[in-house]
């Protein structure tokens, strides 16, 4: 972990924890950023928070302190603000460092994490690079796989050149087998994605996924375990204990996530050291090739009489209220989740001065 003394300036620290957003885990970030607000440690931070609602307008959050009565959702009404001023207010000398509480398209593609490079803000979590190529399905499984990563077979598809003739769709069930994930790529919480059978259901679901993304993903359908591990750092990852889902459903589809919680969480998974050695050398190649830095989750598919674990995906900013995976498995591990919040903003600030040494312009011979 890294050094303490890297967050701890003469000033407190300004912290703008920005939650909502328009994507389909709006209500979710909601919940995280009321726990993250009454978790975070006052006496190391000013903490601010800045709401993103459902028409993607900006907006101030009043100021809510800890201990301000039952945690619930954080209201995303407040008056209408300036972008620039909000994440650098003129008059304000402090440092800052956004948390982005986003999870999805705007959020955690990428995309506000180039609003937050260009206002010159250090943020939690992954880069531009890091955070668009993790939430994208389809170019994250082509910097996977161009990186040796084991992951299931797949397919790409794009809806220009989609004609969807049955020789089209039994190309498909002939290399990838019968039974299929199809996943739009650039989605999340389950949204979009079916398990299907057969030509009839292939088409159907590749119809279902164009409506959320151009692009998308056809996948054979991994008969294994859900193995998660959380990971934390720059350039040296920490690894949490994993944890393993045992969905309620069919697979663990977006009632379970967030309506019914019908799925279990096993936290540690039961797994060998041989079995938690591999995981940590696969997360650390998956990391790699997708840029990710800071945080992430790395979920695997364990084919325990197979191929052994197979990538499915990383989240750059997975679930955060204290009963989501991510900071349980880091509270298993001996990291509280208000020190889990430390770490992550201490990360942001040393990412930040490590590619602000770099230089803009050609060095001078
Ligand atoms: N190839 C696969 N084989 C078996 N199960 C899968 C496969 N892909 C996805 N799943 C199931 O579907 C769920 C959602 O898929 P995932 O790729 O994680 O999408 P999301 O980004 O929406 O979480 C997974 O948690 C898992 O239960
Ligand atoms: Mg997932």
């Amino acid at each position: 972990m890294i050094d303490r003394a890297t967050a701890l300036g003469d000033e407190p620290l300004r912290v703008v924890v920005l939650y909502g957003g328009q994507s389909a885990e709006h209500d979710v970030s909601r919940v995280t950023a009321a726990h993250v607000l009454a978790a975070i440690d006052r006496s190391r931070y000013v903490v601010e928070a800045i709401a993103i609602d459902r028409d993607g307008i900006w907006r101030a959050t009043p100021d809510l302190h800890a201990g301000s009565g039952p945690v619930e959702a954080l209201p995303v009404t407040g008056p209408h603000i300036d972008l620039s001023e909000a994440l650098a207010p003129p008059g304000v000398s402090q440092r800052t460092v956004a948390l982005p509480l986003l999870h999805g398209p705007m959020g955690e593609d990428g995309t506000v994490q180039g609003l937050l490079e260009m206002a010159g803000v250090p943020y939690v979590g992954a880069g531009v690079l890091g955070s668009a190529l993790a939430m994208d399905k389809a170019a994250a499984k082509e910097a996977l796989g161009a990186a040796g990563v084991p992951q299931a077979r797949w397919a790409t598809i794009h809806e220009p050149g989609w004609v969807g003739d049955p020789a089209e769709i039994d190309g498909i069930l002939a290399r990838l087998g019968q039974t299929l994930f199809v996943k739009p790529a650039n989605m999340g919480s389950s949204v979009g994605i079916s398990r299907v059978t057969g030509g009839e259901g292939l088409r159907a679901a590749i119809t279902e996924a164009f409506l959320y993304d151009e692009w998308a993903v056809v996948e054979e359908a991994i008969d294994g375990r859900e193995i998660e591990l959380g990971v934390l750092g720059n350039v040296e990852l920490d690894f949490s204990v994993p944890g393993e889902i045992i969905p309620g459903a069919e697979f663990y589809d977006y009632d379970d996530k967030y309506h019914d919680g019908a799925a279990k969480l096993i936290i540690p998974a039961e797994l060998s050291r041989n079995e938690i050695a591999e995981m940590e050398r696969i997360a650390v190649a998956a990391c790699t090739a997708l840029r990710v830095e800071g945080m992430g989750r790395v979920d695997f598919l364990y084919e325990e009489r197979g191929r052994g674990f197979l990538l499915n995906e990383i989240n750059t900013i997975p679930g955060f209220t204290p009963i989501s995976m991510y900071p349980k498995m880091w509270e298993a591990t001996g990291l509280s989740y208000r020190r889990l919040i430390d770490s992550l903003i201490d990360l942001a600030l040393e990412r930040f001065a490590r590619r602000s040494a770099k230089r803009q312009t050609p060095a001078r011979h």
